[in-house]
């Protein structure tokens, strides 16, 4: 059976952008072991992501309440579903993203709420507190960035993108994300060509464990 990958592509920079080029590297090199690897392309800035107020928040508010939902909740939710769907159905997750002031894109943001709901990727008892709805499955996310995060805060600027991508997975259920710096992209180009190759290299080495997944 086909590898299903969900690939979400949170870089608004096309080609020139290190994460999208970086997770198009380990795409090809998946499809050279893998050539059914079927691939779900998201890309943030083109998908048409439905803004979290109205009758989807008032949804949301309604599943957590247990109250039943009115047409409009009904149809909002419906396509909440859809997205999550998405999620469910890939066998493994590439997480494609740069940081941006210290955290992630907020179009990267506004998907990882949309997707986060009560009763479709979690659920919460007052006895027992939180608990995931979604499966583990591997996922990697790559992070672009002009700071060298490698051993700490940059020029005083934290990364705040790579625990709250790991808290977020967790807690629907994707389970723990091995985040792989790429960084820095600005500066010193020795820097940056050592940084890239090996971002290169940790993507290489994830292609094992995403394609375990599937068997
Ligand atoms: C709005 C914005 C904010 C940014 N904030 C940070 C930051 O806080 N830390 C950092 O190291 N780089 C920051 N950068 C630089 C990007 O992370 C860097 O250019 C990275 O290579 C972009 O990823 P991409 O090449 O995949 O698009 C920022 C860039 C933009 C456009």
């Amino acid at each position: 059976m086909a590898h299903r990958l969900l690939h979400v592509e949170a870089s608004p920079r096309g080609e020139a952008s290190v994460s999208t080029t970086l997770a198009a590297h380990f795409i090809q090199r998946f499809r050279d072991d893998e050539p059914q690897l079927d691939v779900d392309r998201l890309r943030i800035w083109e998908e048409q992501l439905p803004d979290l107020h109205g009758a989807l928040l008032s949804a949301k508010y309604a599943v957590l309440s247990g109250r039943d939902l009115d047409r409009a909740e009904a149809g909002a939710w419906d396509r909440i579903a859809g997205l999550i769907e998405r999620v469910r159905g890939a066998d493994s997750i590439l997480i494609s993203t740069p940081i941006w002031n210290f955290g992630i894109p907020y179009r990267l943001k506004h998907w990882i709420d949309l997707i986060t709901q009560p009763g479709l990727s979690f659920a919460f008892d007052p006895q027992s507190g939180y608990r995931p709805l979604l499966l583990p499955r591997p996922a990697t996310v790559v992070l672009a960035s002009s700071g060298d995060y490698s051993t700490g805060p940059s020029w005083g600027r934290p990364d705040l993108a790579s625990g709250y991508l790991r808290e977020a997975l967790r807690f629907i259920g994707i389970g723990e994300p091995e985040i792989v710096l790429a960084g820095p992209t600005a500066g010193d180009a020795a820097r940056q060509q050592t940084a890239r190759a090996e971002a290169s290299g940790r993507l290489d080495a994830r292609i094992a464990a995403h394609r375990r997944a599937a068997q």
